[in-house]
């Protein structure tokens, strides 16, 4: 931070390009920064950096050409390793090396629209870590002359990745359009040695969003590339990155409560199978109006137990409390057994076929159990912020 003036602190700002292979694009967009927004861009001090992979086709001797002309132009040269490695290593050099305050990820290629920097910027004034860049919230979009399997591909892996980290308030996870404050980066970079691909995005942002940064969205639209190819490949980037919601998701739930819940769930399955049978066998209750008998006692030891042991810290301690939370526990039962347990047998058997209706069965049930975690431990017993 370099002067203060009335309120606002000048910051210095690193806007950080990495490129592969990307001399026209960067002969573009170099001058378009320098000419057309910095000068419109007053109370911050604006730099570039190219993160630059020793691309074949001569990137880098353009960069250094521009240079001349331009003092607050940096070029950080690198073997390649990914998007992701291009972009720790041009991170910890422009902390380290040019002191940046804030730093952005901005495609070199064009298809991020550079007259959306200042509303990035904003959002950094007011007081968010992080501003990101969304395609899929209103005033976004993506190329309208994509075929529509690109789209799909875009819109529904997006939607795959919300719901496996069951994080709905972000709606663009794996964009590259984004600003955020140094502190950021160094409270994560030790966690994001090991994304070296376009997966680093992801990763990124779910780090900082599990750390409780502060994050604001900036829609925009993402144009098409006009020159030069991307160098996403389809096939590897979807696995890494179904590997890593994957895998993080299930090591967050291993890691709370899940074990409590599922004793409290186990013994709520014993009740209810007690209680089935005594009133079956001992009181010749028709089987179906003794499960409903039985699972509504299930359903309230599950309550207690999860009130009193699995979410103890968080327990309910006013009456109100108690009940408000026990009626959402009975509607969060109510919808995931009806709708993703019963739903997945549902469509296991319309669309599958009834032979392998228990294997359906039991695939709701694991859905189930995701389900229910999760709105216990984010909803119902959710942690109070600070
Ligand atoms: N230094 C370096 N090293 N730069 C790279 C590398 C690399 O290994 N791979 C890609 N880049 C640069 C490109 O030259 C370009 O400037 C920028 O990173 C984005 O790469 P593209 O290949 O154009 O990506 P895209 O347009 O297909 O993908 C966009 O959407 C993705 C997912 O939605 C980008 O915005 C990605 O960042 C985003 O993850
Ligand atoms: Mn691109």
């Amino acid at each position: 931070m370099l002067h203060v003036t009335c309120q606002m602190l000048i910051m210095k700002v690193v806007i950080i390009l990495p490129t592969y292979n990307e001399k026209g694009n960067i002969e573009k967009i170099i001058p378009y920064l320098e000419e057309k927004i910095f000068p419109e861009i007053k109370n911050h001090e604006m730099h570039i950096l190219v993160a630059d992979d020793s691309s074949p086709d001569g990137t880098a001797n353009e960069v250094k050409t521009l240079m001349h002309k331009w003092k607050n132009i940096h070029l950080n040269n690198g073997q390649k390793k990914g998007l992701g490695a291009a972009y720790i290593r041009a991170m910890k050099y422009a902390i380290e090396t040019l002191n940046a305050d804030i730093m952005f990820e901005m495609d070199a290629d064009g298809q991020h629209d550079p007259h959306k920097i200042h509303e990035f910027l904003e959002k950094i004034d007011s007081g968010y870590d992080m501003a990101i860049g969304t395609r899929y919230s209103n005033g976004g979009s993506i190329p309208k002359n994509w075929p529509l399997i690109r789209k799909a591909f875009s819109v529904i892996g997006n939607i795959i990745v919300k719901s496996i980290l069951m994080r709905f308030s972000i709606h663009d996870w794996t964009g590259g359009y984004r600003a955020l404050r140094r502190e950021v980066f160094l409270k994560e970079k030790d966690e994001l040695i090991n994304f070296k691909g376009y997966t680093f995005q992801v990763s990124f942002l779910h780090k900082a969003v599990r750390d409780g940064f502060k994050i604001a969205e900036v829609p925009f639209h993402f144009s098409d590339r006009t020159l030069g190819n991307s160098k996403i490949v389809p096939a590897e980037y979807i696995v890494d990155l179904l590997k890593y919601v994957i895998g993080v998701r299930l090591k967050e739930i291993a890691a709370g409560s899940f074990g409590k819940f599922l004793v409290v769930g186990g013994f709520g399955f014993l009740i209810n199978a007690v209680v089935l049978r005594i009133l079956v066998e001992g009181y010749n209750w028709a089987p179906a109006f003794a499960n409903l008998v039985g699972a509504a006692c299930a359903i309230f030891s599950n309550f207690n137990f999860n009130n009193l042991w699995t979410f103890g810290e968080r327990k309910a301690k006013t009456i109100f409390s108690y009940f408000s939370k026990l009626i959402q526990f009975y509607a969060t039962s109510a919808f995931g057994v009806i709708f993703i347990q019963t739903g997945t047998i549902f469509l296991g058997d319309t669309f599958i076929g009834r032979k392998y209706y228990f294997l359906f069965f039991l695939i709701g049930t694991g859905f189930l159990l995701i389900w229910n975690f999760t709105m216990y431990s984010r909803v119902i017993w959710r942690k109070k912020k600070k």
